[in-house]
């Protein structure tokens, strides 16, 4: 993204971005366009009916998508963006795309479930591409993981659900050394806090799904990157593998991402507030949250996290699975769902035997982890809630 200082901010661009006079009606924001299929020229015998470019059917790029994937690129400070059905979607797209038999791939061992098994099970199994997991903050680890055949490095920062923090210029460095890509899962994060293109990745993968609409209420995910690579994957994966987003979803994001900044601010206030709550409580077991001084890479995430530490936390409360569902029960403010980065808080309980728990710090193989995405809710009533929760579940403090 151009940073100087004429440019303008991302909360001007998260208003702007993408949205234009609609020329058919003069309306002042982009309209729904359901069709499935466009207008073809009088003669379509020079139309590739595979073309990306032309609008022509929404598999290959609808009027919403490009609306949006404008509006992304511009977030990122990318060149190009493409949005797809959701955040595995996109994920799969990148590894679909730059990907081959025989190739290898060096990843974050700690990423989204999907995209752990698409790189310990599915892929190896079925196109003999293989992969070795690392922990991507130890850049020795990440160094001494690569091959002459590594194509592809993958990390995802903020990690799910560790909250780990990668330093995504210096494996940037590694990657370019190695002639390999570097795609991040930035779904976290989102361009609002880390914009990693501008520290040298080569891809950004968010899940549209989360933060970014930000309202629970529609699936998406995208990929931006140079226009070159992005291409590609139109081509390749939107057109020949589907996963296209539906329009209206399409529509939902961009209106949702309309707020991004002060949502991902009221995020970050409220999840510092509620984990230096649960850190200074003595019936909590452990706060994973980059925003605490605990947490390893604090200082990382300080330097290259611009204006908060995100909204996502983990921790446990000091008892067995059995007493996490209960107190999980006993939150009345706090929704038991899966997801995240939604208005309303959500929180998970996940216990400590997650197939990827082998992968995840001693704290969370101990004692499991509630995965707590903190919403937009005031943030002393969330404290409230968990005091309220805990002291039903294990008495009071003392
Ligand atoms: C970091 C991260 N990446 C990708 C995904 C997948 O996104 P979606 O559910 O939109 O496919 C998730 C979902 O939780 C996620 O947390």
């Amino acid at each position: 993204m151009d940073s100087s200082p004429t440019a303008p901010g991302i909360a001007t661009l998260s208003v702007h971005a993408g949205n234009a006079v609609d020329p058919g009606t003069g309306a002042i924001r982009r309209p729904l366009v359901t069709a499935n299929s466009y207008a073809l020229p009088e003669d379509p015998s020079e139309l590739s009916w595979s073309g990306t470019d032309t609008a022509l059917y929404t598999r290959n790029g609808g009027a919403n998508q490009h609306w949006l994937e404008e509006k992304l690129a511009v977030l990122d400070g990318g060149e190009s963006a493409v949005a797809l059905a959701s955040g595995v979607s996109a994920l799969h797209a990148v590894l679909f795309t730059f990907l081959k038999a025989g190739d290898h791939v060096v990843s974050s061992d700690v990423t989204y479930v999907a995209v752990f098994r698409l790189l310990t099970e599915l892929l190896p199994a079925k196109y003999g591409i293989t992969a070795t997991l690392v922990d991507s903050s130890d850049l020795d680890a990440v160094r001494a993981a690569i091959r002459p055949e590594t194509r592809l490095v993958h990390i995802e920062t903020p990690a799910n659900p560790t909250t780990r923090i990668t330093d995504v210029a210096a494996v940037a460095e590694i990657a370019r050394a190695a002639g390999a890509l570097l795609s991040v899962d930035a779904t976290f994060a989102t361009p609002v806090l880390q914009r990693p293109l501008g520290l040298g990745a080569d891809l950004v993968v968010h899940s549209l799904t989360k933060y970014i609409n930000g309202h629970g209420d529609a699936m998406g995910g995208a990929v931006i990157g140079a226009a070159e690579l992005i291409d590609r994957i139109r081509a390749e994966a939107m057109v020949n593998v589907g996963g296209t987003i539906s329009p209206f979803n399409a529509w939902l994001i961009m209106r949702g991402s309309v707020t991004l900044p002060m949502r991902m601010r009221a995020h970050c206030a409220g999840a510092q507030a509620v984990a230096e709550f649960l850190a200074a409580d003595p019936r909590i077991a452990y706060v994973a949250y980059p925003g605490l001084p605990s947490h390893p890479q604090h200082e990382l995430a300080a330097k290259t996290l611009d204006g908060g530490f995100g909204g996502m936390l983990a921790f446990a409360v000091r008892g067995d699975a059995a007493t996490q569902n209960r107190f999980v029960a006993a939150l009345q403010i706090i929704t038991s769902a899966v997801s995240l980065g939604h208005d309303e808080s959500l929180i998970v309980h996940v216990a400590a035997d997650d197939e990827r728990a082998p992968y995840y710090p001693e704290e969370f193989r101990r004692w499991g982890h509630l995965r707590f995405s903190v919403g937009l809710e005031d943030p002393r009533d969330l404290v409230a809630d968990l005091d309220r929760a805990l002291t039903a579940t294990l008495g009071p403090v003392g």
